[in-house]
């Protein structure tokens, strides 16, 4: 199994140093909207405490940033859960760590569900090398399902004094702290992914601002595949763009926004679908060991299967 201190990891290769910065994204400017706040002086961390989110509070405590949730603003924050912040691996639960992320989820301007447009990108207060990371925001089979930065929503709007409160069952973790997903897949064991996207002529494609979601099988999923296919893809460009595109679906698809028997076209033209979910989500039969990597244009799964077109079997 893999750890997910492996985000520590990204870009450690030499290679990243060589590659392109990411690119400035397009951001919604913050907007005031019909929301009435509360006066009864109830900031959103009263809110919280009404929530009963208690990780939260006590997190926001721990790492001394309660003046950025209680400033005037007016702001959105999402709240997770305190079962949420369970779930969250223990590499993240070090207060740095945590304090980058709480940061993450303070949002400038109001964004009530009402405004809320898939794809559509919210500047947070977490500042890296002098840019504001983007939440990124989808909506999912009809309205049911509307996450920020992979992390469903579950209850919207609720009025603070100085913002409102988006309630989550996910904490947003995983940041887009890597840039693209053309940068994002140069991970010690995806280097077969980050090889292909290049020799495939697709690393430009996922550099830029067009939200792609990319399930990238593990280097060990590679040695696995028969000798045959191995023998039709080395030193043949057009068999790894062909290959590297049946991993590729446009749009932005976390895992908390599947359901089984959703399906996806790949930029190849082929299907892959949701097997099942049992707490674990499979695709085609891969597993997602490290699912949901968001990227400024999109979003990353590991995999444990390469998806073979049928032609290069
Ligand atoms: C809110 O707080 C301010 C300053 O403490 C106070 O002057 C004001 O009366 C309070 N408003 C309400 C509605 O409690
Ligand atoms: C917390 O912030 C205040 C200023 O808002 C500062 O005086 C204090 O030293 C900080 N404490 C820690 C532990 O960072
Ligand atoms: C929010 O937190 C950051 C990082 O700790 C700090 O630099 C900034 O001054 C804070 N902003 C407000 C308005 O408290
Ligand atoms: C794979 O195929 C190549 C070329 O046909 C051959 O030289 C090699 O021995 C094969 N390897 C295995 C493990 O079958
Ligand atoms: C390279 O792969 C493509 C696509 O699979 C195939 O059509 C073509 O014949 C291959 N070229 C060579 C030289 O094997
Ligand atoms: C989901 O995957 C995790 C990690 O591989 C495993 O521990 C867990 O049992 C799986 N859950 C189900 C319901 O299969």
């Amino acid at each position: 199994m893999f750890s997910c201190s492996l985000k520590y990891m990204l870009c450690a290769s030499i290679l990243c140093a060589f590659l392109p910065k990411p690119f400035n994204s397009l951001t919604l400017s913050p907007r005031k909207d019909d929301i009435t706040l509360t006066n009864d002086n109830a900031s959103v961390l009263e809110i919280a405490e009404k929530l009963g989110a208690t990780t939260f509070l006590d997190y926001v405590h721990k790492t001394n940033l309660t003046k950025n949730f209680t400033r005037p603003g007016p702001l959105t924050v999402f709240i997770p859960s305190n079962q949420a912040f369970e779930e969250i691996p223990d590499e993240e639960k070090d207060l740095s760590v945590i304090k980058t992320l709480l940061l993450y989820h303070i949002i400038h301007g109001l964004h009530p569900k009402s405004t809320i447009k898939n794809e559509a990108k919210l500047k947070s207060e977490y500042k890296m090398e002098d840019k504001y990371l983007d939440v990124r925001m989808n909506i999912y089979h009809n309205g049911q399902i509307i996450t920020a930065s992979g992390s469903p929503i579950v209850n919207f709007d609720i009025k603070a004094s100085n913002g409102i409160v988006h309630f989550l069952s996910r904490v947003m973790y995983l940041l887009p702290e890597s840039g693209t997903l053309a940068q994002q897949a140069y991970t010690p064991i995806t280097r077969y992914v980050a090889y292909g996207l290049m020799d495939g002529g697709l690393a430009e494609k996922l550099n830029k601002k067009e939200p792609y979601t990319l399930f990238a099988p593990t280097d060990l999923a590679f040695e696995q595949l028969p000798n045959k296919t191995m023998q039709i893809l080395i030193g043949n460009k057009t068999a790894i763009r062909r290959l590297m595109e049946n991993h590729i679906v446009s749009g932005t698809y976390f895992t908390k926004g599947m359901r089984e028997k959703d399906k996806f076209t790949t930029l190849l033209g082929e299907t892959i679908q949701v097997d099942s979910i049992k707490g674990n989500v499979t695709i085609s039969g891969a597993l997602l060991p490290l699912p949901d990597f968001t990227a400024t244009n999109g979003v990353m799964h590991l995999t444990t299967k390469v998806f073979v077109p049928p032609d290069l079997f």
